[in-house]
């Protein structure tokens, strides 16, 4: 199969300390969430978790989830997908969510929801999340009444003050430039623990970025139990799983690839597209082709995507390159790249034709979802004494 490489990229993410970008985990690293969890705990945390995931991959469940905005990228791929498939296929249930309610926190374009959801299906489909596991449920949280419920006694859990403090949130505010502050925008911490806990989710792979929703999750959790059910707690207090694998830089040279910076491929992109935009990839001026990703972070940064996509090692590729040049670089990159993607654009091709069974997945998922939500919902009424 096609994700043969998956193993040297996550025994060199795990092979050492860092932080999620990379580099060496820093003090400012750690201090930048001590208000909620220090990110060397989480770090250590993460290891353990990795191991015991390993050896009892049926023991945990796992949450992940995307917002439907736009198509998915190679950052996304290598980054978390591959680690969602390895995760998957150890056997450990894994809830996947389309977070479509959370589109609405920061953005006033909603006439794209529904074609970004089912966009969204077919770059999790095509890359080997498969619906067709039991132990796999892709679903849409706007589609499960009682996860969203869960938000009524969550919020009261939680103060104000908490979470206007929240670091991910204020930049978020900061970088959508809202004039007016939505209520749904503060709150949706609160509905991200609600996607975590209807499941008992106790393991979230997430970025650095998300790591105060965790934190927030784990206190909601934890307030919950010892509020309403200490003899018998319902939820986990859930740990996030830091993927710090590959983060890809923007094809730029900017920290990151996304969509909206031009600067990042889709999964969906054509071989021709492909070719085109790794020719417009940042390089620099020295002909010879080495791997320093401190000293000269782009052309490294070709080198990683190559790397992962072909199962080389970097120094291994950067000598084979030597003086062939930037040009000589790209040839190669646009090679392994386009060759690990085929049979991920096929198989999208193949299911585009087949949007019905598409479809068919999600409601599927969503059923799965929602049985367990109104479980949940239920075991939380009786723990509040409310009629049912
Ligand atoms: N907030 C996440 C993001 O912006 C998406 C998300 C929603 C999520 N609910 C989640 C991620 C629960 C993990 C767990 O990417």
């Amino acid at each position: 199969m096609f994700y043969f490489n998956e193993k040297i990229i996550y025994d060199a993410a795990l092979s050492g300390i860092q932080a999620i970008d990379g580099r060496p985990m820093t003090e400012q690293d750690q201090s930048d969430n001590l208000s909620y969890d220090t990110f060397a705990a989480s770090v250590k945390r993460s290891k353990e978790l990795e191991a015991d995931l390993q050896k009892n991959p049926k023991a945990h469940c796992v949450l992940t989830g995307d917002r439907p905005t736009g198509d998915l990228h190679i950052g996304h791929l290598f980054g978390s997908l591959l680690n969602r498939v390895r995760l998957a296929n150890l056997g450990v249930n894994s809830f996947i969510l389309i977070a479509d309610y959370q589109v609405l926190t920061d953005r006033d374009v909603f006439d794209r929801i529904r074609e970004c959801t089912l966009n969204l299906m077919l770059d999790y489909m095509s890359v080997g999340i498969d619906p067709d596991r039991d132990n796999v449920s892709i679903f849409c949280h706007s589609c499960i009444p009682e996860l969203n419920q869960l938000l009524l006694p969550f919020m009261t859990l939680v103060s104000v003050a908490e979470l206007e403090r929240n670091p991910t949130v204020k930049e978020e505010i900061e970088a959508a430039k809202l004039t007016r502050l939505n209520a749904g925008m503060l709150v949706y911490p609160v509905h991200q623990a609600a996607d975590i806990l209807f499941c008992k989710g106790d393991i979230v792979p997430v970025g650095k970025d998300q790591l105060p929703h965790i934190e927030l999750t784990r206190q909601i959790a934890r307030r919950f139990n010892t509020k309403y059910c200490p003899d018998k707690p319902i939820f986990p207090e859930p740990q996030g799983l830091l993927s710090d694998a590959p983060t890809i830089l923007g094809l730029d040279g900017s920290q990151k690839m996304s969509k909206s910076r031009n600067n990042s491929i889709a999964l969906k992109a054509t071989e021709d597209e492909t070719s085109k935009i790794i020719k417009t990839a940042k390089t620099d001026s020295e002909r010879l082709i080495t791997y320093e990703p401190e000293r000269r972070p782009e052309v490294a940064n070709l080198i990683d995507i190559a790397s992962y996509a072909s199962g080389v090692p970097q120094e291994k590729i950067a000598a084979d390159i030597g003086d062939g040049g930037a040009g000589k670089l790209k040839q190669y990159l646009t090679e392994s790249l386009n060759t690990f993607l085929r049979p991920i654009r096929t198989k999208r091709a193949e299911l585009e034709k087949d949007m019905g069974y598409v479809k068919k997945c999600l409601e599927k998922g969503n059923m799965r979802a929602r049985e367990v939500a109104v479980d949940t919902l239920n075991d939380v009424r009786d723990a509040m004494n409310m009629f049912r």
